[in-house]
């Protein structure tokens, strides 16, 4: 089939001695003894040596011209090195191709640091030019590994009966506490969209709809301060059941998780069982409802994860004077508590969940409410105005009159839990394009200003520029 004859070969692909192979990539180091060139070539799955010598002229010549970053095609074949000249740190260290044609794809600047080095670079400059950053083995293994527990979460939810359903990013919000992003939308004068902070209503709205069984890998936006484990732009694996209780939930996540930590990092040691601490328990002993329960923190294959368990409903915020949600304005009261509604409120009690790592939160749910009566009496507890929620939630309260099943969930931080698994100090390192400490993108240019036609059209003056 003439497609898979012009397929490249991956340089572990081509580690028979005797093969006579094409392998395409990177020249990710050079060294010219004079008269014998030696090179790294680099692909996506690692790297190959591969020898030039002067035997044949205009191959040498051409060979000569190579520099760090060239993009080249290179056939030869695939011999033993002499025994003096094994690499017992590559995989390919014991062989190397004998080049007998090369081709220039394209040449390359001298890149402005060196790609393994880059634990070295200041941040600003990796980010300024992402693209090559990512091309050092670190951020490769970043990338690739992440796609691998995602390719693993789709496949264990996949098989549990959960479909994947895509909610919109450009819609009205689910406001639930953080600052949204928002649009200006351009046939609507005056109006806005925002840009969803997590997909909470649209998947509760999927329940009334029938799916029972929901999860997203996606992208959630808020406009808050960045830290080590916060990027305004995230990733979360979201989740939704319908007929479901607490501890569902929770053995659904924790059976994910070790799974994803068995198949893909069994040289990780887990901590077992996984203990389900109720919140004032937590805060009584560690004083934190993100304990770090490892045993020896001095950190890098440890992994001990810990469910915080009935955290209080609300929290009295001194900043807004009035009752706000621990979690979220859709969590449910536990059994039992619902008459503390009309007299204590603070005392009650919630149907919320809490997932622990290594003393960072990587996920957080809820059984909802799913009764709209009880949900209108949350919202004034919370001193909303009938019109704010008419306008905020007229459209939940309405789905929940026809027919909406007891429904739960859980959505969990996706970056965080690769930052961890992947040893990372932080979440830009497992994020293929992060933003900056101060939310911009250094190799984008963003945020930025447009020209003014544009603001124009969207309906925009700006009445002043800092
Ligand atoms: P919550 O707001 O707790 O819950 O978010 C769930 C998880 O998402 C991660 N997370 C973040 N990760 C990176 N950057 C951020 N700015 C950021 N904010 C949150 C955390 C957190 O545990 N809709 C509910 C979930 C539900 O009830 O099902 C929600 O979004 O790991």
């Amino acid at each position: 089939m003439k497609l898979k004859n012009e397929r490249t070969l991956a340089i572990e692909a081509a580690k028979k001695v005797g093969l006579i192979v094409t392998l395409k990539g990177w020249v990710h180091v050079r060294r010219d003894m004079g008269k014998i060139i030696f090179i790294h070539l680099r692909d996506r799955s690692g790297q190959m040596q591969v020898v030039f010598l002067p035997a044949t002229p205009e191959l040498y010549q051409t060979a000569k011209t190579l520099r760090n970053e060239f993009v080249i095609s290179v056939t030869g074949e695939i011999v033993k090195r002499g025994a003096k000249n094994i690499n017992p740190n590559m995989s390919t260290g014991e062989i190397e191709l004998k080049a007998t044609r090369l081709e220039i794809l394209n040449a390359a600047m001298t890149p402005p640091f060196d790609l393994d080095e880059t634990i070295q670079v200041n941040e600003e400059t990796r980010l300024t030019y992402r693209y090559l950053d990512l091309r050092s083995e670190r951020m490769q293994k970043n990338i690739r590994h992440r796609s691998q527990v995602a390719a693993f979460i789709r496949n264990f939810l996949t098989a549990e009966g959960f479909i994947e359903v895509e909610t919109p990013y450009i819609t009205k919000g689910t406001p639930e506490g953080a600052r949204e992003f928002i649009i200006p939308a351009r046939l609507h004068p005056g109006q806005f969209y925002v840009l969803p902070q997590s997909p909470q209503q649209f998947k509760q709205l999927l329940m009334v709809a029938g799916v029972e069984r929901y999860f997203q890998i996606a992208r959630c936006f808020r406009d808050e301060d960045q830290r080590g484990d916060r990027q305004a732009e995230f990733t979360q694996l979201d989740l939704e059941l319908s007929f479901t209780n607490e501890t569902e939930v929770m053995d659904l996540i924790e059976q994910c998780y070790t799974g994803v930590v068995k198949e893909l990092y069994p040289q990780k040691k887990l901590t077992r069982p996984i203990p389900r601490i109720p919140y004032q328990e937590a805060m009584a002993k560690w004083g934190t409802d993100k304990p770090d329960l490892r045993k020896n923190k001095h950190d890098p294959d440890e992994l001990a994860f810990a469910f915080i368990t009935d955290f209080p409903l609300f929290e009295y915020s001194a900043t807004e004077k009035k009752y706000v949600p621990v979690h979220h304005l859709f969590t449910a009261p536990q059994d039992g508590d619902e008459a503390l509604l009309d007299t204590t409120p603070a005392k009650a009690k919630a149907k919320q969940y809490d997932f622990v790592l290594n003393g960072v939160e990587v996920a957080g749910g809820s059984i909802r409410i799913h009764d709209a009566d009880l949900q209108r009496k949350i919202f004034k507890i919370l001193k909303l105005t009938d019109e704010e929620i008419a306008s905020r939630f007229g459209h939940l309260l309405r789905a929940f009159s026809y027919g909406v099943p007891p429904h739960g969930g859980i959505a969990s931080g996706f970056d965080r839990l690769v930052m961890i698994l992947q040893n990372e100090p932080n979440i830009r390192e497992v994020i293929a394009f992060p933003k900056t400490g101060d939310a911009r993108d250094l190799m984008m240019g963003a945020p930025s200003v447009l020209p003014k036609h544009i603001l124009r059209e969207a309906h925009i003056s700006i009445s002043k520029q800092e």
